[in-house]
C-alpha cells in the first residue's frame, strides 16, 4: 500500500501522499493542502520545502555527497571537462565523441558578441560591479538576438543555449578588459572553452598570454564544481522567474543577480575581503571568530556554513587540492593562504562551529585559487556565474518540460492591520499634530 501522511486539523483527518526520491529521500506531497483544508504552510526561506521534482543533481548534506546526473563530483573533477559536464547537465548523459565535437563546434560558432554591445559596456560608470553589468548584458542579449519565427522551438532553444554558454564567457572577459581600459580580445577557434577565456582575459599586444595547461585544468575543475547545486538561491530564482514564461536570457539574468549576494555566489569575493581585513588588522583571526559567535553582532565568517551541507562541502577538498597544486606549480606564496589555514584550523576545533555544523564551504578555498590565476577579486562572482550557467540552463529546461509546471507564487500569512477607514488628507495633518497618527 502506498505510504501516506496523516494530518488532523480541526478534528478532521486528511491524508497526503508520500513521495520517495530515487535515493530514498521522502517528501509529503501537500499540493492539495489548501484546496482540501483551507490551510497553507509557513516555511521562511523554504528550509523544508521541495519546490520541484528534478533528475539533475543529487546532494546529501549529511554525508557530503554531490552528483550530477548520478555521477560523483569527484569523478567529474578528475576526468571530465567543463564543456562535457555542461552537456551532461543539460542533456542528461555524457556526450559521445561526435556529440561532444558538435557541441563544442556550436559553442565556437556562437562565441562572438554583437559589436554594438561594446558601446553598452563603455557607458557603465567606472567601478560598476561586473555582476551588475553581466546581469543586464545577458538580459540585453534577447534584444540583440531576437526569436526568429521561421525556426522551430527546439532549434531556437538549442541556439539560445549555445549562445548563452559561449557568449557569457566572452561578455565576462570583455567586461574585465573594458573596465581596465584595455583592448577587447576576441575568442579564438583554435582554443578550447577554458583556455579561450583565459586568453581573452589576459592576452596583451605587448606580452602575449602563454597558456599554461595546468591553470586551464584548474579553471576546468573550478567550473565543473560550480556547475550545479540543485535548488540553491540563484537556480530557484531562474526557475521562479522562468515560471512566468519569460525567455531564458531574462531568467538567467535573474539568476546572476541572485548569485551576486555575499551569502551565495558573492561569498568567494567576501572571503578574500575578510582575509584581507584579518591581515590588515595584524593577522590574528581570533577576534573575527569571536565576533561571528556573538549573537548581537551580525558579522559571519564568510566561507563557512551551508544550508544543505552539515558536514564538509565535498567541493572544498577538490578546490583546495587544485589550489595547492597551482600555487606550487607557479612557485607562488599567498600570505592570505596562511591566514586562511590558521582560521580554518581554529574554526574546525571551536565548539560553536562544531555544534552549529559549520564547516568550510567551497567559497572558502575558491577565492585563493582564483587569486592564484590572477583573476581580480570583483570578478570572482562572475567566474562562479560562468560555472553555474549549465546548471541554470538544465534546470530551466527541466522546469519547462515538467507536465505539472505551475506559476511560482507562494502565499503569505498576513499580520498587518485589519479593515480600517480611509482618512482624508486635511484630517491627517490635524491628527499628526495631535499625535494621533
Ligand atoms: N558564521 C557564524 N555563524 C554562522 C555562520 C557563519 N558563517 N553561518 C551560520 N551561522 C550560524 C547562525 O548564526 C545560526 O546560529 P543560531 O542558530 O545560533 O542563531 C546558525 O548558524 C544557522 O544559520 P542560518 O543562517 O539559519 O543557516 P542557513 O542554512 O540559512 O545559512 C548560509 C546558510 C550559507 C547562508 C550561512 O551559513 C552563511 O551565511 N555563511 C556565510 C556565507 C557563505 O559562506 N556563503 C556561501 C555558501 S556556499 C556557496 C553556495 O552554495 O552558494
Amino acid at each position: 500500500m502506498a505510504e501516506k501522511a496523516t494530518l488532523i486539523l480541526d478534528g478532521k483527518t486528511y491524508e497526503f501522499p508520500i513521495i520517495t526520491g530515487s535515493e530514498g529521500d521522502k517528501a509529503i506531497d501537500i499540493s492539495k493542502l489548501l484546496k482540501e483544508t483551507g490551510y497553507i504552510t509557513f516555511d521562511p526561506g523554504y528550509v523544508n520545502t521541495g519546490s520541484c521534482i528534478s533528475a539533475i543533481t543529487y546532494m546529501d548534506g549529511k554525508k557530503g555527497i554531490l552528483r550530477y546526473r548520478g555521477i560523483p563530483i569527484e569523478e567529474l573533477a578528475e576526468h571530465s571537462t567543463f564543456v562535457e559536464t555542461s552537456y551532461l547537465l543539460i542533456n542528461g548523459n555524457l556526450p559521445t565523441p561526435d556529440e561532444l565535437a558538435a557541441f563544442s563546434g556550436l559553442l565556437n560558432d556562437h562565441s562572438l558578441v554583437h559589436e554594438d554591445m561594446k558601446t553598452f559596456f563603455s557607458s557603465y560608470p567606472r567601478g560598476a560591479h561586473p555582476m551588475g553589468i553581466l546581469s543586464s548584458m545577458v538580459n540585453a542579449l534577447r534584444a540583440f538576438y531576437p526569436e526568429v519565427p521561421e525556426r522551430s522551438q527546439e532549434e531556437e532553444l538549442n541556439l539560445t543555449v549555445a549562445r548563452l554558454l559561449s557568449k557569457l564567457r566572452t561578455l565576462a572577459a570583455m567586461s574585465y578588459r573594458i573596465s581596465r581600459g584595455h583592448r577587447v580580445i576576441y575568442p579564438s577557434h583554435e582554443l578550447g572553452y577554458c583556455a579561450n577565456f583565459l586568453n581573452m582575459m589576459f592576452d596583451s599586444p605587448v606580452k602575449p598570454y602563454v597558456i599554461d595547461y595546468d591553470v586551464v585544468r584548474a579553471l576546468e575543475v573550478f567550473w565543473i564544481t560550480s556547475a550545479d547545486h540543485e535548488q540553491n538561491c540563484s537556480t530557484s530564482a531562474v526557475r521562479h522567474v522562468g515560471s512566468a514564461r519569460v525567455n531564458l536570457y531574462a531568467s538567467i539574468s535573474a539568476g546572476i543577480s541572485a548569485l551576486w549576494g555575499p551569502l551565495h555566489g558573492g561569498a568567494n569575493q567576501a572571503v578574500i575581503e575578510m582575509l584581507q581585513e584579518i591581515r590588515d588588522s595584524g593577522g590574528d583571526p581570533r577576534p573575527f571568530i569571536e565576533r561571528a559567535k556573538d549573537r548581537n553582532d551580525p558579522f559571519r565568517l564568510m566561507g563557512f556554513g551551508h544550508r544543505v551541507y552539515k558536514t564538509y562541502d565535498p567541493r572544498a577538498p577538490i578546490i583546495k587540492k587544485m589550489t595547492d597544486k597551482i600555487l606550487t606549480k607557479l612557485g607562488r606564496t599567498d600570505p592570505l593562504l596562511d591566514i586562511a589555514q590558521n582560521l580554518e584550523e581554529l574554526v574546525i576545533r571551536d565548539p560553536y562551529f562544531i555544534d552549529h555544523n559549520l564547516y568550510p564551504n567551497v567559497d572558502f578555498h575558491s577565492g585563493i585559487l582564483l587569486r592564484a590565476m590572477d583573476v581580480p577579486v570583483n570578478m570572482f562572482p562572475v567566474m562562479f556565474a560562468i560555472g553555474r550557467l549549465p546548471g541554470w540552463i538544465g534546470q530551466w529546461m527541466e522546469s519547462m518540460e515538467d507536465p505539472d509546471r505551475k506559476l511560482c507564487r507562494p502565499r503569505q500569512i498576513y499580520l498587518g492591520p485589519t479593515l480600517r477607514e480611509y482618512i482624508p488628507r486635511d484630517k491627517r495633518i490635524q491628527m499628526k499634530e495631535n499625535g494621533e497618527l
